[in-house]
């Protein structure tokens, strides 16, 4: 048993010479042949985990319909492997519309969100047969009503709502507060003419509401809280159009040892029970129920593999450890202090004996990957692993720095395949003009 079992993929493992594998593959070897900073998916934990959905839902009501959120990530592998496994796909932008369409999506299947989405992605979305839009202001309400109108069709749209639920998570993270930049508030009026002004528009048909309280949640009693207010607001509109409840995405994943989320199948059931309460409560028939997970599909599939280069001691204060990534490939720790645990891939099993800060090789002081990590003694050319890296780590890279993103291969069953190839120096100067 390792200590970050856990966080790490159940695959993981030590070799016989003490190298951390995953999938059945070597890290160490995976480090050598595709370079570092190397990003590496369990594929089978993935397919496990968008089965587990699946079936989770499935045993509490027929047909609940699984969006994958590929904000999580949208590599081309990725949103292959969700259409595969029967999901459907939420999109923020015109890019993640080009990227779930080019993996081959049904786009009745697509939901696109945001909330500033232009005339073009509009167009764009209107264009390709997105399914459903989810109106977040009354401006895109006007503009998709007109952009339908001049193409002669009639967009399905979901209502998003903030419930005034606010859930216990990074404040950078909630969104069903009332003071939210996403949706429409019930409290003041808001949501309800967002469904009249829906409901009035010609080029557009009103199917359903929509709300997404906050993301990395380990209590699910907002879920609930969050259904009882969109169940009065539902009976409060009246009207029999008012046929899908999508719940957003939130479930949370353990980062660290001491991380306890909850399970699949306890999400699944208090999502689904608590609408069929809310809405038997309030008199009306059982919505169709949509979620929308993107963390706990990809979060714990994915681990970050850094190599070490310098370590100093600044007396009487710290060791440092510089990898050759950091904010560029793994933001989540400086936007939202989040905390991860490393272990060394190239000695796995190796007791930690020191306390080192593993940063980053930004210029920046900030680039702290883990102000405290526990590890073995560590020096130039060793490989450092963070789990749990899979949901918003290189979804969110940039090139600060003109440090290039990093290589992702897919693991499973002894197998790697590189999906996304390291960037190059060229690429970074290849938009200049
Ligand atoms: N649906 C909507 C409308 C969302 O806004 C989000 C996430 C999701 C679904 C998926 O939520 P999940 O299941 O992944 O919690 N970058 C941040 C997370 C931002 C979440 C944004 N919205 C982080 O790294 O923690």
């Amino acid at each position: 048993m390792m200590p970050l079992d856990q966080v790490l993929p159940p695959s993981a493992g030590v070799t016989p010479e003490g190298h951390l594998s995953i999938g059945g593959c070597d890290t160490v070897a995976l480090a050598e042949e595709h370079g570092t900073p190397l990003v590496v998916y369990d594929e089978g934990l993935l397919r496990a985990v968008a089965r587990e959905y699946r079936r989770a839902f499935d045993a509490l009501a027929p047909d609940v319909e699984i969006i994958y959120a590929s904000k999580a990530y949208f590599g081309q592998a990725m949103l292959r492997l969700a259409r595969e496994e029967g999901m459907g796909v939420d999109v923020a932008s015109g890019g993640e519309l080009y990227a779930a369409l080019a993996a081959g999506f049904d786009p009745a299947r697509i939901y696109m969100h945001g909330n500033n989405k232009d005339a073009r992605e509009v167009g764009e979305a209107l264009d390709a047969g997105v399914g459903t839009l989810i109106a977040d202001n009354l401006d895109e309400i006007a503009l998709v009503d007109r952009l339908a109108r001049e193409r002669g069709v009639r967009q399905r749209m979901l209502v998003r709502v903030t419930p005034g639920v606010k859930p216990s998570t990074h404040s950078y993270i909630a969104t069903g507060q009332l003071d939210s930049k996403f949706g429409f508030s019930i409290e003041g009026g808001p949501a309800r003419e967002a469904v009249e002004a829906v409901r009035a528009a010609g080029g557009l048909e009103l199917v359903g509401l929509h709300c997404h309280i906050g993301s990395q949640l380990f209590d699910f009693s907002g879920y609930a809280a969050a259904a009882a207010i969109l169940a009065d607001f539902a009976a409060e509109c009246g009207g029999d159009d008012l046929r899908v409840m999508d719940m957003g995405g939130g479930l949370g994943i353990a980062y660290t040892r001491r991380d306890r989320p909850g399970a699949i199948e306890d999400y699944a059931e208090v999502v689904v029970e608590s609408v069929r309460a809310e809405w038997g409560r309030v008199g009306l028939p059982m919505p169709r129920i949509m979620v929308e997970p993107g963390r706990s599909i990809v979060g714990r599939a994915g681990v970050t593999l850094y190599r070490v280069g310098g370590t100093k001691v600044v007396p009487g204060v710290r060791t440092y450890a510089s990898v050759d990534g950091g904010m560029s490939d793994l933001m989540r720790p400086m936007l939202y202090g989040a905390v991860y645990e490393p272990l060394l891939a190239n000695r796995a099993d190796a007791e930690p004996t020191q306390t080192v800060r593993l940063v980053g090789k930004h210029c920046e002081s900030g680039d702290v990957l883990v102000d405290e990590a526990s590890l073995p003694p560590v020096g130039p050319g060793d490989l450092v692993c963070l789990p749990a890296t899979g949901a918003y780590g290189v979804s969110m890279a940039s090139n600060y720095n003109g440090v290039t993103r990093p290589a992702v291969v897919f693991v499973d069953e002894g197998r790697a395949r590189l999906v996304t190839r390291r960037e190059t120096y060229a690429d970074l100067i290849a938009r200049d003009v």
